[in-house]
């Protein structure tokens, strides 16, 4: 068997190593020929865990950077993977499009790639001075920079206080409202240098990280994307089916997490006396969470955030 995207092959050397790979692997037990959607490809290596299974993958990712690696895999997998570029928010069309009526396993791994964070050119890290554009396509939307400016103080506290302290959403928009009154921000430097007046920076954490979190999901509407998917791909399940997401932020993973547990079928009437809410093959019958090992977080400490959450379904029609 060939090993998908070998280093020599990733684009400028940048990578992605796959977290959680071994708990997804286990949770969800992937099997020859059933039939995957990798809703957040980037770099490959969750999709190529599932065809090394034997898996079927239709892959989708919304940064045409991926489509050039997608490209790679075709070369080893033939058929058995598609790539189709788009938001994964759009899934149910994509696998119907393809063919795909029902599927046996969603895999969404939130976020942004280490590729992606390392490319200095996109404006997602403060370690460079570059653009404030943040977009994982850059086709069609607003830049960070244009947020920052088009939106008042009140939404660009709302903005940020997805991703900071309550009270300092606050500051940081006051901070921004302040210096972009002066001149335009165009770049990282200019954002650090406009919030680092707003926040002491002797914390361990430098005061830049949540601000441009924040900023990075809004820019891409990553909640949006999140809740349109999760029901898409809840009704895209066949019998069996898994629903797996990585999650490296905690409203995101508040937001799964939510979503399986309102979704986990209830238990019959008459055991407990509450009226089944879902048709048994509408909803999962049980669903759990998986952290990153001490290991994986000593190997790659971007992991110590992630969570997994799988919801597995009913495996027979009539339940
Ligand atoms: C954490 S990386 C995934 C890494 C991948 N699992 C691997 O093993 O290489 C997240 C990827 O999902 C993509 N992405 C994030 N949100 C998306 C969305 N709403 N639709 C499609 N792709 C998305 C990003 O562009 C990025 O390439």
């Amino acid at each position: 068997m060939r090993n998908s995207l070998p280093e020599e092959e990733v684009m400028d050397g940048r990578r992605h190593e796959p977290v959680l790979r071994g708990e997804l692997l286990e949770a969800t037990a992937p099997k020859e020929g059933e039939r995957w959607i990798d809703g957040t490809f980037g770099f490959g290596g969750h999709a190529t865990a599932l065809l090394e299974r034997g898996c079927l993958v239709l892959a989708m990712d919304r940064d045409p950077e991926a489509a050039q690696r997608a490209d790679l895999l075709r070369k080893d997998w033939g058929d058995r993977f598609r790539f189709i570029p788009g938001n994964f928010a759009a899934m149910a069309e994509v696998a119907g499009e393809a063919g795909w009526e029902s599927v046996d396993g969603v895999l969404l791994d939130l976020g942004i790639s280490s590729g992606q964070l390392d490319d200095p050119s996109r404006g997602f890290s403060f370690r460079w001075d570059a653009p404030l554009d943040m977009r994982m396509d850059p086709s069609g939307m607003r830049t960070a920079g244009d947020l920052l400016h088009e939106l008042d103080e009140a939404d660009l506290a709302r903005l940020f206080a997805v991703a900071t302290y309550p009270g300092e959403s606050r500051r940081l928009a006051r901070a921004v409202v302040r210096a972009r009154g002066a001149r335009r921000l165009q770049t990282t430097g200019d954002l650090v240098a406009a919030i680092g007046a707003a926040r002491p920076s002797r914390k361990r954490i430098h005061p830049a990280t949540r601000a441009f979190l924040a900023l990075r999901m809004a820019v891409n509407d990553e909640l949006g994307s999140l809740e349109r998917a999760l029901p898409a791909a809840l009704r895209l399940l066949g019998p069996g089916g898994r629903l797996a997401v990585i999650s490296f932020h905690s409203e995101e993973d508040r937001r799964v997490k939510q979503f399986l547990r309102e979704h986990v079928r209830r238990e019959p009437a008459a055991r407990s006396g509450v009226e089944e809410k879902h048709s048994p093959m509408e909803g999962f019958v049980r669903q759990a969470r998986f952290l990153p090992s001490k290991e994986e977080i000593v190997r790659n400490p971007r992991s110590r955030s992630a969570r997994l959450r799988v919801g597995w379904k009913e495996s027979r029609r009539d339940g």
